[in-house]
C-alpha cells in the first residue's frame, strides 16, 4: 500500500492519507477554465483549514478531446483504471455529439466504474436570482440511477436490419405493429440496481435529517420499468429500513402529518406531477430517488429554480469509487472566454471534500461562496440577472472566493 492512495474499506468508509493523489479529467469546452479555478480554491481551503498539514496531489488523466488528441482514445483505459486505483476523482464536462458519433463518455465512465448513484443537491444561496417566489424553500437532493434505463445505450437506427428484426419480433410477441421506419430503443430497469440506489437515498436521508424520500416514476404508463422502480423502492424501505421509515398513509393516520424525528416518510409521485410539485410546493420534497432519465430532466429543472446550471454540483458514487462533476456540460459558446461560472464544479469539489471527510475545508469554501455571492461580484450568467451586481471573470471569481476564505 502506498501512502498517497485513498483506500475504501468493506463498510464503504474511507482511509484518507494527508497527501492523497486525486486523479482529474480537465474536460472539454469550458472544462480547463473552470478546472483551474477549482484547483486553486480547493488548494487554498485545504491549506487554510489544516495549516499546511494536508495537500492534494492532483494528477491529470486524459479523456475527451484532449484524450483523443494525446492517446487516440476518447476514454483511455488508464483513466478508468486511475479512478479505480485512487478511489476519488473529479472531472470537467465532456462533449457528446447528438444523434451520431461516439457514445457519451460520461455514461461510459459511470457504467464501467459502476458509479450507480448520481447525487445532485439543489439548494438556494441567498441573493442568487431565481424565478421562484420563495427559492429558499428549495432544498432537495436528487439520487438519480446512473447505470441503466434508456441510458444503457441499446438502440437501433431506423431502417437498419437490427431495427427491422426487432420490429418483427415485437410484432410476433405482442401483436403490435410498429411503423417500419421506427428507430428502436430498449429501457432496462432492474430490481437489484433500483434497490441499491433507493437504499443509498434512504440512508442519506436518515443520516442528514431529511424527512422524506420521494420515488419519482412514470409507472402509470411504463408499468414494468418505472412502475417496478416504485414497487422495488417501497420494498427496499420495508425490508431494509422498517423501523425508520413510514408511508404517507402512516404519516397522516398515526402522526397527524408530522414526521417523527429520526424517521423518513417514503412517498411516490408520477414524474409529470412532480415537475409541478417542485414549483408549487418545493418545501414538501427533500430526497428524490429517480430512474436515470427522469433524474436527468429533474436535475436541470431544479437547478433553474435556484439560479441555473452554473451553480449545480454533482457526484457519481458507487461502492468502490466516486467521481465528482458539475451537472452542466461543456457550454461551447462560453469556452475560451473566461466567463463561465466555476461554481458548479467548485461545489462538486465541496461534495468531494465532504466525502473524503475533510469537512472543515468543505465548510470553509461553502461559507466563502456565500460571502462572495452576497457581495454581488459574480460571473456573467448571474450578473445579468442580479440588480447592482458587478460582473467578474471566471478566474477573478475564484480569487474572490479565496479572499473570502476564513
Ligand atoms: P450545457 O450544460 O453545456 O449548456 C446549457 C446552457 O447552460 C448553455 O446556455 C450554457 O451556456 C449554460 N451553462 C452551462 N454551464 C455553465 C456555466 N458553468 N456557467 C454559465 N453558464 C453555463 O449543455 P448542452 O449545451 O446541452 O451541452 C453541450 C455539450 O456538453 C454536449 O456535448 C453535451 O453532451 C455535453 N454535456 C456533458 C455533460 C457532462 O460532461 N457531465 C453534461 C451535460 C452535457
Amino acid at each position: 500500500m502506498t501512502t498517497d492512495r485513498i483506500i475504501i474499506k468493506k463498510d464503504g468508509s474511507l482511509e484518507v492519507p494527508e497527501n492523497p493523489v486525486i486523479p482529474f479529467i480537465e474536460g472539454d469546452g469550458i472544462g480547463p477554465e473552470i478546472f483551474s479555478v477549482l484547483m486553486v480554491v480547493i488548494n487554498a481551503s485545504v491549506d487554510a483549514a489544516y495549516n499546511g498539514k494536508r495537500k492534494i496531489k492532483w494528477k491529470e488523466f486524459p479523456a475527451g478531446e484532449k484524450g483523443f488528441k494525446n492517446t487516440e482514445s476518447w476514454l483511455p483505459e488508464e483513466t478508468v483504471n486511475a479512478v479505480k486505483e485512487y478511489v476519488v476523482a473529479v472531472k470537467g464536462p465532456l462533449t457528446t455529439p447528438v444523434g451520431e458519433g461516439i457514445r457519451s463518455l460520461n455514461v461510459q465512465l459511470r457504467q464501467s466504474l459502476d458509479l450507480y448513484a448520481n447525487i445532485r443537491p439543489v439548494r438556494h444561496f441567498p441573493l442568487v436570482p431565481s424565478p421562484m417566489k420563495k427559492p429558499h424553500h428549495v432544498n432537495m437532493v436528487i439520487f438519480r440511477e446512473n447505470t441503466e434505463d434508456v441510458y444503457a445505450g441499446i438502440e437501433w437506427e431506423a431502417g437498419s436490419n437490427d431495427a427491422k428484426e426487432m420490429i418483427s419480433i415485437i410484432e410476433k410477441r405482442t401483436g403490435i405493429s410498429l411503423p417500419h421506419d421506427s428507430g428502436i430503443g430498449i429501457k432496462p430497469v432492474s430490481e437489484r440496481k433500483t434497490k441499491r440506489l433507493v437504499a443509498r437515498a434512504i440512508s442519506f436521508a436518515l443520516e442528514n435529517d431529511f424527512p422524506s424520500v420521494t420515488l419519482m416514476h412514470k409507472g402509470n404508463i411504463m408499468k414494468f420499468t418505472e412502475g417496478a422502480f416504485r414497487k422495488w423502492g417501497y420494498e427496499t424501505a420495508e425490508n431494509m429500513f422498517a423501523e425508520k421509515t413510514l408511508t404517507e398513509d402512516d404519516l397522516y393516520d398515526s402522526y397527524k402529518g408530522s414526521c417523527p424525528e429520526g424517521m423518513v416518510v417514503i412517498k411516490d409521485r408520477i414524474a409529470d406531477n412532480l415537475f409541478q410539485e417542485i414549483l408549487l410546493r418545493p418545501e414538501s420534497y427533500h430526497v428524490i430517488a429517480a430512474p436515470n432519465l427522469n433524474g436527468d430532466y429533474l436535475s436541470d429543472a431544479l437547478a433553474a429554480q435556484v439560479g441555473g446550471l452554473g451553480i449545480a454540483p454533482g457526484a457519481n458514487v458507487g461502492d468502490h469509487c466516486a467521481v465528482f462533476e458539475a451537472v452542466h456540460g461543456t457550454a461551447p459558446l462560453l469556452a475560451g472566454k473566461d466567463i463561465a461560472n466555476p461554481l458548479s464544479l467548485i461545489l462538486s469539489g465541496v461534495m468531494m471534500l465532504e466525502y473524503m471527510g475533510w469537512k472543515e475545508a468543505a465548510a470553509m469554501i461553502e461559507k466563502a461562496v456565500e460571502d462572495t455571492l452576497k457581495k454581488g461580484r459574480v460571473t456573467n450568467d448571474l450578473a445579468v440577472q442580479m440588480k447592482g451586481a458587478v460582473e467578474v471573470k471566471c478566474s477573478e471569481f475564484g480569487k474572490e472566493i479565496i479572499n473570502n476564505l476564513s
